[in-house]
């Protein structure tokens, strides 16, 4: 460990001392831990625990300051942000972003966003024609910081790797307090996917991240469940184009209402690999199966059948969905309300966070309530149809649609 890093420890006045325990493990966990320490009169059974990363409150400026430096020095920090965790590298360091697609395990042709602290850095990384499309200007002023990332052509300092070798990059300004005062902090762009494995879900608590990753990260920034729940809104805006990329926590029609029509993308269709590499892969594919299946829907009757032996979760709208669900079949091993007046905010913000709870649950299948296809609604049923579709239920139509 470099000696700047110890020595700036004792100037940080404001740390209180239980963090600060946690700080200095974080600082010294090249140490042996007990984890790794040979224990005598251990089990030798029982496997050893899988070693979990330092997590450090994201709301204390030490654990701020701990983790710029690690971003700065090339290692791989996971931050809260308003949608789901991030898992953060220095943009600029080719080496650092190569280590992200690993921990991910990652297919190397799809891009990373690039998060700034202020708009005002867009200039920066983006080609001068795009940052200076009015456009951005109007976006970045009524939702950044938010649930939207920009697709722009990129500035040569942002590295082939970072952009899957496209010549556009992702930027967005989250709206999550320690994200920035981190971003702000490292003083370098951070490059930064959902903290997830790649095809896992999307980690929307630092126990997910843990549970997921592991060691392969070096520090994990604690903030608590994100308030939006679901991935950013991607829109491309270069060369004149204005198309969606992936529905999210931003609702199309708010983006429309400033900059008119999207043009909307088929999956499948050849420009859609080529301009959204994200949705050619594989995505959250569930342990166990996962239908959509409407409990009012005479035709639907099937799936909410419980035959002996069975372990059916069902992930309802809004409680109204349930009482109609445990009226056409169960009974239920395990039922995740979304939102118990089906508000569709409230139900993107716990969608994740439902799915990995079904996900533990030992179920044999997940039948799911649809939402109506607008607003936020059209990102949680984007989701749950590549859900759905990844657990083989073909009949599911495209996954983006309108
Ligand atoms: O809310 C979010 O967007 C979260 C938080 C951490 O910011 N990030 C996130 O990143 O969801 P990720 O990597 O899981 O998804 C990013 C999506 C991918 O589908 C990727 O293909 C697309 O954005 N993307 C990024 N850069 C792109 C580019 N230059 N062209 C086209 N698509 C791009
Ligand atoms: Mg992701």
């Amino acid at each position: 460990m470099s000696a700047p890093e110890l020595d700036g420890r004792a100037t940080w006045p404001r740390i209180r001392p239980a963090v600060r325990h946690r700080v200095e493990r974080a600082i010294l966990r090249e140490m042996p831990t007990r984890e790794d320490a040979p224990i005598r009169g251990r089990d030798p059974s029982r496997p050893p625990a899988r070693p979990a990363p330092p997590v450090l409150p994201g709301d204390d400026p030490g654990s701020i300051a701990i983790a710029a430096e690690r971003l700065r020095a090339g290692g791989l920090v996971v931050f809260p942000t308003e949608t789901v965790y991030g898992l953060g590298a220095n943009a600029l360091d080719a080496h650092a972003v190569a280590r992200v697609f690993a921990a991910k395990e990652r297919p190397a042709f799809d891009p990373l966003i690039v998060h700034l602290a202020d708009a005002s850095a867009v200039g920066t990384y983006a080609e001068m024609e795009d940052a200076d499309d009015p456009r951005v200007a109007r976006l970045a002023a009524r939702f950044w910081p938010g649930p939207l990332t920009l697709v722009l052509r990129k500035r040569d300092v942002i590295p082939g790797i970072v952009t899957a070798g496209l010549p556009t990059v992702g930027l967005r300004v989250p709206d999550h307090p320690v994200a920035r005062a981190l971003i702000r902090a490292a003083g370098v762009p951070v490059a930064a996917p959902s903290a997830n494995r790649f095809g896992h879900l999307s980690p929307t608590r630092a126990a997910h991240v843990v549970a997921g990753l592991g060691s392969r990260v070096d520090l994990v920034l604690d903030g608590g469940p994100c308030r939006v729940g679901i991935e950013s809104t991607v829109i491309l805006l270069a060369a004149g184009r204005a198309t969606l990329l992936r529905p999210g926590g931003l609702a199309i029609e708010a983006i429309e209402a400033e900059i008119g029509r999207l043009e909307v993308l088929v999956d499948g269709a050849p420009r859609t690999a080529e301009l959204a590499p994200g949705r050619a892969g594989a995505h959250y594919a569930p342990r166990i199966p996962l239908v959509l299946a409407d409990p009012r829907d005479p035709e639907a009757a099937l799936a909410f059948v419980v035959r002996p032996g069975e372990r059916v979760g069902f992930l309802a709208a809004s409680a109204a969905g349930r009482a109609a669900a445990e009226a056409a079949g169960g009974p239920f091993a395990a039922v995740e309300v979304l939102d118990a007046n089906g508000d569709v905010v409230g139900a993107a913000g716990r969608l994740f966070d439902a799915l990995h709870s079904l996900q533990a649950a030992d179920l044999s299948r997940i039948v799911a309530e649809p939402f109506p296809d607008v607003g936020l609604g059209r990102a949680v049923m984007d989701r749950l149809r590549r859900a759905a579709r990844a657990a083989g239920d073909v009949r599911e139509e495209p996954a983006f649609n309108r």
